[in-house]
């Protein structure tokens, strides 16, 4: 595994993270989910990247994750970087969603007793909700840190004209953002454009999701749905209709590239998340250990020819592909 330090802090994350979002639910094989996560270890993940609602059931990743923990990694938690976040809907009634005081530090609470652990590494507002005021939502993170109940703090999806107001906040309370979590793959390259450059200005790491567009960029769908991909499961985020014949046109494309540099599209895809210097680690999600492993070997060819840049950029640099 390759460890970058994130932003201006000492702590160093695996560029390659495990989160959570799909396949850890009580819908899905824990058994599968466990080999996941313990094969992530073992080489060297150990960031591992989880929310208070994912599943489905809600919450159950969490619960599932606490499990593999006691099982598996006991003795281990000093050797793990562990995530939670708050903010979106959760739990019924007006509180059990947005990004307030009353759901954030409820939430980490519920989250820490799910999992089974006395703190979380970070703890982010995982949106924000269009409504709270940032100083709310930032106070209730210091405020978590100041209880013992999370060692860092991060945001996630912050449009650029709140970023910096939030790191402002974090700053002069000396709990700094650690993490700004994006979006942003071949097909979702617009946080590139301010969100990482605000956030390397203010010395927080940056983190990316949905590294693969949710599975678009392996090839998967290039002879349409697979049964089982996630775009063909009613509880996975991907929609049918984001399988555009643009995407898989271009996904084709990319593939002559990947090959020339002896990559699957998926490693390729990986690498070029991993390309941008001001990218701490991005967070992949796999539903078995084949995919793990396969991501795991991007790290055997991180570089691109300023020419192999060029060309992808030219396969890429289509809106209709961007979500
Ligand atoms: N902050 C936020 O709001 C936010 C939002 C979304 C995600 N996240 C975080 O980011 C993590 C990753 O997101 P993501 O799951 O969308 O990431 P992703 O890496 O873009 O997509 C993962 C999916 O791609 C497919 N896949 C992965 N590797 C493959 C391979 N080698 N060959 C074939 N298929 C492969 C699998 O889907 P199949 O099921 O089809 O096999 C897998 O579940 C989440 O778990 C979560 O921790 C954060």
């Amino acid at each position: 595994m390759i460890y970058k330090y994130s932003g201006h802090s000492g702590v160093q994350l695996p560029v390659l993270s495990l989160g959570l979002w799909h396949n850890f639910g009580s819908v899905d094989d824990f058994s599968v989910a466990t080999q996941m996560v313990v094969h992530a270890f073992d080489a060297g993940i150990c960031h591992f990247d989880l929310a208070n609602n994912y599943g489905p059931e809600p919450g159950s990743a969490e619960e599932n994750f606490g499990k593999i923990l006691k099982n598996n990694l006991a003795g281990h938690r000093d050797e793990l970087f562990i995530s939670s976040k708050a903010g979106h809907d959760m739990w019924p009634g007006v509180y059990g969603g947005n990004s307030s005081r009353k759901n954030l530090i409820a939430s980490c609470d519920q989250s820490l007793k799910r999992t089974g652990l006395e703190y979380f590494d970070i703890f982010y507002s995982h949106r924000y909700d269009g409504v709270t005021p940032v100083e709310e939502t930032m106070q209730a993170l210091i405020d978590i840190v100041r209880q013992g109940k999370a060692l860092y703090v991060g945001i996630s999806k912050y449009p650029p004209a709140l970023q910096q107001r939030c790191y402002d906040i974090l700053k002069e309370a000396h709990v700094p953002c650690l993490l700004s979590q994006y979006r942003c793959s071949m097909f979702d390259p617009k946080a590139k454009n301010e969100n990482f450059q605000i956030a390397a200005d203010n010395g927080s790491g940056v983190i990316c999701f949905s590294p693969l567009a949710q599975g678009l960029l392996t090839g998967k769908y290039n002879n349409g749905i697979p049964a089982g991909s996630r775009a063909a499961k009613s509880t996975g985020f991907l929609q049918e209709s984001q399988v555009t014949p643009e995407r898989v046109e271009a996904v084709k494309q990319l593939a002559v590239i990947a090959a020339e540099r002896g990559q699957s599209i998926a490693q390729m895809a990986l690498a070029w998340v991993l390309a941008d210097e001001r990218v701490t680690s991005c967070i992949i999600g796999t539903s078995s250990v084949t995919q793990l492993e396969n991501n795991l070997a991007t790290l055997n060819n991180l570089t691109f020819s300023e020419e192999e840049m060029k060309r992808i950029d030219n396969i890429i640099n289509q809106k209709e592909l961007w979500f």
